[in-house]
């Protein structure tokens, strides 16, 4: 059963509330070395029963996200004497809240788990709805589980480390819900100002929350979250084959603009909605520019993307602002077309 998130100011408002669901739980805690390091201390200082916690910890970043490091973790809880009955807490981003949820998952056929999701990312996104993986090879996200943590813990206090740029990670991902489900909340992201950004994160979650609530399955509904992806995800797959480093939120930032392009062509979106997605999210993003051979190449990935059916593209994309649509058909001369806007 799915549950809201619950959302903190301060740290020491999060903890009582932590101690209440550890209880006197054998716990194992799953985190990252930055996260070790900014957030654990002060979590663990205002949380007793995780004071005899064994803490598994990974190095930060995709790389953890695999096979292997999932093995070790696995292997870890065993020679703990980790059990059927223990918890184990996820502290830290999306990858994270995935590897260790996964873990939870498979271990002895599954054990409980909590998310204390500590980047703006996870606390919107990827800490919610009980979807969990891990990358198989360099396939991303290609093992994995719907296994519902027992609760969600945010606490605004631990974005105060965060780097600037997993913080406009994230704000691309509120945004992306503004466009598919809440115009006002699309009008007030305007900055990457922390205090503006806090007020607007729980409302953020419970987009989510909502969409997955009434899909739990990601069988409809759930696909609305798929906006700005598709083409995200092969500007994502275009920076891996350059080498070249980009966020997942700054490539989905280029796909919200490109996909509010094809939202014009194919679902009504006015030009002048499009002129404002458009110049919002170029002041806020850096836009590239692209060769037609990096266009092509673009293309090329997103002709594998596994959301594609008997060679027609289907995107979701938004009727307008605050109102998103899924299952739309789209021909390759479009989608090139929309890239036209990165043509350098
Ligand atoms: N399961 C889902 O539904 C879902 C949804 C969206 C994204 N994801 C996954 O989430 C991952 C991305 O999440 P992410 O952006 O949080 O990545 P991440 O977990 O790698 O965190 C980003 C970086 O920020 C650091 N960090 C996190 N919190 C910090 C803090 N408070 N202070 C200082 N540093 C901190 C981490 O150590 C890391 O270096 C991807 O693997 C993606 O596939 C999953
Ligand atoms: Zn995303």
């Amino acid at each position: 059963m799915h549950k809201p998130s619950e959302h903190f100011q301060e740290i020491s408002q999060l903890t009582p509330r932590l101690t209440e669901i550890v209880g006197g739980r054998d716990c194992y805690i799953i985190t990252d070395d930055n996260v070790e390091e900014h957030c654990l201390p002060q979590l663990i200082q205002g949380c007793e029963p995780l004071q005899e916690a064994d803490i598994i910890t990974v190095h930060p970043g995709e790389v953890s996200k695999c096979m292997e490091i999932l093995e070790g973790v696995l292997l870890t809880l065993l020679e703990n004497n980790a059990n059927r009955q223990s918890l184990i807490v996820n502290v830290g981003g999306g990858v994270i809240s995935d590897l260790g949820g996964f873990g939870a998952t498979i271990y002895k056929r599954g054990v409980e788990y909590i998310n204390v999701p500590t980047s703006l990312l996870a606390m919107t996104d990827a800490a919610i709805g009980g979807k969990t993986a891990v990358n198989l090879g360099s396939s991303k996200n290609m093992v994995g589980s719907f296994h519902q943590p027992l609760s969600v813990l945010c606490c605004f206090d631990f974005l105060k480390t965060l780097p600037e740029e997993e913080l406009k990670s994230g704000m691309a991902e509120m945004l992306k819900h503004g466009l598919i489900a809440d115009k006002d909340l699309w009008s007030r992201l305007n900055s990457f100002d922390l205090p503006t950004i806090q007020g607007l994160i729980e409302r953020s979650a419970r987009i989510k929350e909502k969409i997955v609530q009434s899909d739990p399955l990601e069988k409809g509904p759930r696909k609305l979250l798929n906006f700005g992806h598709s083409i995200g995800h092969a500007i994502e797959s275009l920076y891996l084959d350059k080498e070249k480093v980009i966020s997942h939120g700054h490539a989905i930032a280029i796909g919200l603009i490109l996909e509010s392009y094809l939202s014009v062509k194919h679902t009504g979106l006015s030009s002048a909605s499009f002129d404002g997605i458009h110049k919002k999210l170029a002041s806020l993003y850096e836009i590239p520019k692209l060769t037609t051979k990096d266009i092509d190449k673009a293309i090329d990935f997103l002709r594998n993307d596994k959301k594609n059916r008997d060679g027609e593209f289907i995107f979701t994309l938004i009727k307008e602002i605050g109102a998103g649509i899924i299952e739309i058909s789209i021909t390759e001369s479009q989608i090139v077309e929309s890239f036209d806007l990165l043509n350098g």
